[in-house]
């Protein structure tokens, strides 16, 4: 018994030591490799002065550059680490976006619209650190496994005809860019899947749970991005280092319980709403694989000097009622959870006015305490979103199938706050802005009638553009590609630029369908690379780990998108087969018709044809004779009717032979059954 018990003890003094030098050297690794791969998740709040609120989820996924990795990873998808091997992609992105981002209303100059705003339907572009003469190629089968890994056709990108290189005006300027878009795909939940697969909890856990389907899709603008950038490999053999990127944008109309309390006053309330009623869901817990998972709720620059505007007026005190004790629950509205921190925008130096962001942890949060942020409105607010410095629009000019005009207009959003940040230094204050538009092969585009209207005002081409860039389009091979640099002056109200084409003939295959619907010209992409959509926050330690919030404050250019233009073409009449499919039919049936109405009547024509025979042979004399003879013999010559005999003796017959039928099939049925 004794010896017994000694080696069981033996034996598990063996199994704690394997499991203690197990655990230290699983820790050594960790530890030795320094950088691990890591995945945060966070999700930004924001409302929006139209009564609507904008959910911004950021997930970010990093492998850090390593050769002990080889082809293995414990978070980062091994699909994308392929494919940024395999296609030597040093930065991409992709995006998928429904609806168009209300530059009026949401705002073009926060880091949001101006690196998430994107053109409807699918946009992407890659930058290939490779020779020259294999980006081409590379691209074109980096087009194909995209479109096999999201489920898209972004296979249509590779044909030469839709994609372009844009040399400086697209913002990650590089020769080895390439830029191509399809304004016409339709996004859907097809889409959202093999993005949501990427992430390692996908949207079983943490604050993916919330991607509701049906929420999503009915919201007034959702754009899914995928932006990757390979930090090179230092040393040969290495992997490189990949962050990947994925964020989903989604306005979406929080529905107002006060909507039928019909007051004049009512209408300026902002809806009150909560995560469980915009998404149907709640945030049970994180996804336990993230090193940080927070959600923000961010108050707008705008909002935050209105709601301070009325807190003054209220309480005549001059405390900032927004980062003071109570602020989660002040007199103009109420959180329902209280925030862990207080972010204030570090203010530039001529705008007082600064951004309030609340962090709400959610590791605090589990599966019996749900984490479910509300918000309510007590007072009505109004204000306005910060606008880039202009306001682009495009439209198309002139009727007729034959030619027509592009113009792209720019108006002034009077935020004289931007203006004077660009160039106030300057005596004469200059406002940057670059254009960059694609137009496709079939809209000929002639360079040479660029007019330029600054104020309503021709003015000479070469004062207003700094530098330009044309590639003009070959049939059937490449599209046209405009890069303009305007230097406007910095009191500018409005510009407008025009550029005339002619439309061109298709071949009936290259027609796709419906193609009478029109064809899409991409949106022309306006930058202002003097302007940095930035948010700075005042705070120090708990930034670094936050992907989200250095994202904000990265400088990165103003950028808009324009409209997709619709031109309608000259098309084929792609009625006609089926005009000719109508003709012959009826042709077909016309005879089959005929064909079988002789062939039933085929009794009564029979004599009726022995008749005329008969006629035929009684003609004249014959005829003569037989009347002669009839007279002769006393009797009437037979007139060539028809015999009703005969005919009802035939249908006699038929009825007969079908009551036959009927009969043995009754007898059948019933005998020998
Ligand atoms: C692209 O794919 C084709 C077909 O798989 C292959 O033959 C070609 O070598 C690839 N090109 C590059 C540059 O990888
Ligand atoms: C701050 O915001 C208020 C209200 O929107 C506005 O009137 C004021 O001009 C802003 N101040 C600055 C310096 O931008
Ligand atoms: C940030 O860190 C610096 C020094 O590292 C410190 O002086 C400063 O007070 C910190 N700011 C905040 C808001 O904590």
């Amino acid at each position: 018994m004794a010896l017994l018990r000694r080696t069981l003890l033996l034996l598990l003094l063996i199994v704690t030591h394997q499991f203690l030098q197990f655990r230290i050297a699983f820790g050594s690794v960790n530890e030795e490799g320094q950088k691990q791969e890591e995945f945060y998740e966070e999700l930004l709040l924001k409302p929006l002065p139209d009564r609507k609120l904008l959910t911004h989820f950021h997930f970010q996924n990093s492998a850090p550059p390593s050769t002990s990795n080889g082809r293995h990873h414990h978070l980062f998808p091994k699909a994308i680490s392929q494919l940024v091997l395999k296609f030597q992609v040093k930065e991409m992105e992709l995006s998928f976006t429904q609806g168009r981002w209300n530059y009026e209303s949401w705002g073009g100059f926060d880091p949001i619209p101006s690196s998430n705003a994107k053109p409807p339907g699918v946009e992407l572009w890659a930058v290939f650190d490779a020779p020259q003469h294999l980006i081409d190629a590379l691209w074109k089968n980096l087009t194909h496994t995209l479109s096999g890994l999201f489920c898209a056709s972004i296979n249509f990108l590779e044909s030469s005809t839709a994609y372009s290189a844009p040399e400086w005006s697209f913002p990650p300027a590089s020769g080895k860019l390439r830029y191509g878009t399809l304004p016409r795909e339709a996004v859907c939940t097809e889409n959202l899947t093999p993005w949501l697969k990427l992430l390692p909890c996908r949207d079983k856990a943490g604050i993916s749970m919330l991607l509701d389907r049906p929420s999503i899709y009915r919201g007034f603008y959702h754009s899914q991005r995928l932006h990757l950038t390979s930090t090179g490999s230092g040393s040969e053999g290495m992997d490189p280092g990949i962050i990947l990127e994925q964020t989903l944008t989604v306005v979406l109309q929080p529905d107002s319980q006060r909507a039928s309390l019909a007051h004049a006053s009512e209408k300026h309330f902002q809806p009150s709403w909560s995560l469980s009623s915009i998404f149907g869901k709640q945030i049970s817990g994180r996804c336990v694989l993230a090193e940080t998972s927070n959600v923000y709720f961010l108050l707008d620059k705008g909002l935050v000097a209105e709601l301070e505007h009325i807190h003054k007026e209220n309480e005549k005190s001059e405390e900032n009622v927004l980062i003071s004790e109570k602020f989660w629950n002040n007199p103009s509205f109420e959180l329902s959870a209280k925030p862990d921190r207080i972010f204030i925008e570090e203010s530039s130096l001529l705008s007082k006015n600064a951004s309030v962001l609340y962090k709400f942890e959610i590791e605090k949060y589990g599966e019996s305490e749900p984490f479910d942020l509300g918000l309510f409105w007590k007072t009505p607010v109004v204000w306005l979103c910060q606008q880039a410095p202009l306001h682009a629009n495009r439209f198309l000019m002139g009727s007729g199938n034959e030619r027509g005009a592009i113009a792209i207009s720019l108006k002034s959003t009077q935020s004289s706050e931007g203006f004077m940040g660009s160039n106030s230094n300057d005596e004469r204050c200059e406002l940057r802005v670059d254009v960059f538009q694609v137009v496709p092969w079939y809209v000929k585009v002639y360079f040479h009638s660029l007019q330029v209207f600054v104020d309503q005002q021709p003015k000479a081409v070469s004062d207003i553009i700094e530098k330009i860039h044309v590639s003009p389009s070959k049939d059937k091979v490449s599209p046209g590609v405009m890069e303009l640099v305007l230097t406007l002056p910095c009191s500018v109200s409005s510009a407008v630029l025009t550029i005339e084409f002619d439309k061109g003939f298709l071949h009936i295959d290259e027609y796709p369908p419906d193609a009478n619907q029109g064809f899409d010209i991409p949106s022309a992409i306006v930058s202002f690379p003097n302007f940095h959509a930035r948010m700075v926050f005042l705070e120090n330690d708990s930034l670094n780990k936050s992907p989200l919030l250095s994202k904000f404050q990265e400088k990165s250019p103003v950028m808009s998108y324009t409209e997709v233009l619709l031109v309608p073409l000259t098309t084929p009449d792609f009625s006609m087969p089926y005009n000719v499919i109508t003709i012959t039919c009826t042709v077909f049936a016309l005879y089959f018709g005929s064909l079988l109405n002789a062939l039933r009547r085929r009794v009564a024509e029979e004599e009726r044809f022995l008749k005329d025979k008969a006629a035929k042979k009684m003609d004249r004399i014959p005829l003569l004779l037989s009347k002669l003879s009839a007279k002769l013999r006393g009797r009437h010559l037979e007139g060539p009717q028809a015999p009703p005999a005969s005919s009802s003796f035939i249908n006699s017959k038929s009825v007969l032979k079908v009551i036959l039928i009927a009969g043995l099939a009754v007898y059948w049925q019933y005998y020998f059954s």
